[in-house]
């Protein structure tokens, strides 16, 4: 079956097969920053964007995004030019083996664009999908909120 959605502000026109995942699609399409984990909505390493909310892609079949719009990590920034949420991981001690950074930048970054100033309780709420097996959270907690701080200083600024 053809079908037409957005990825990352691009339109794609592609064949999916029955029983696709939007994981399996993203990744086939290059998007690889979007990560297998579990395959089965428990762990949050394929958390994309979709239509403003975070979602498993693992859980979602491809056939059903068609219209829809979805947001990777690949279109948050660039080596050279990092997102705030991006450098604050790197900052903050949050990336160590990266296999869950992709989707829990992505789950926070749905948060910090519905709610620009998270406590502590609402960022744990919004990363509860998402595991990670080498930080211990405490400076996954910090970046996020590192980068609510310096978004809200720019936004001052302009
Ligand atoms: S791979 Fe989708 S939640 Fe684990
Ligand atoms: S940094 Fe390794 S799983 Fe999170």
């Amino acid at each position: 079956m053809e079908i037409i959605l957005t990825v990352n502000k691009q339109s794609r026109k592609v064949e999916v097969r029955p029983a696709e995942t939007l994981l399996d699609l993203l990744r086939r399409l290059g998007y690889k920053s979007v990560k297998y984990g579990c395959g089965e909505g428990a762990c949050g390493a394929c958390t994309v964007i979709m239509d403003g909310r975070p979602v498993n892609s693992c859980l979602i079949l491809a056939v059903t995004v068609d219209g829809r719009e979805v947001t990777t990590v690949e279109d948050l920034g660039t080596i050279q030019k990092p997102h705030l949420l991006q450098s604050a991981f790197v900052e903050s001690g949050a990336v160590q083996c990266g296999f869950c950074t992709p989707g829990m930048i992505m789950a926070a970054k749905a948060l910090l664009d519905r709610n620009p100033s998270p406590s502590e309780d609402e960022i744990k709420e919004a990363l509860d999908g998402n595991l990670c097996r080498c930080t211990g959270y405490v400076q996954i907690i910090e970046a996020v909120r590192l980068a609510a701080r310096r978004m809200k200083a720019e936004k001052k600024k302009n």
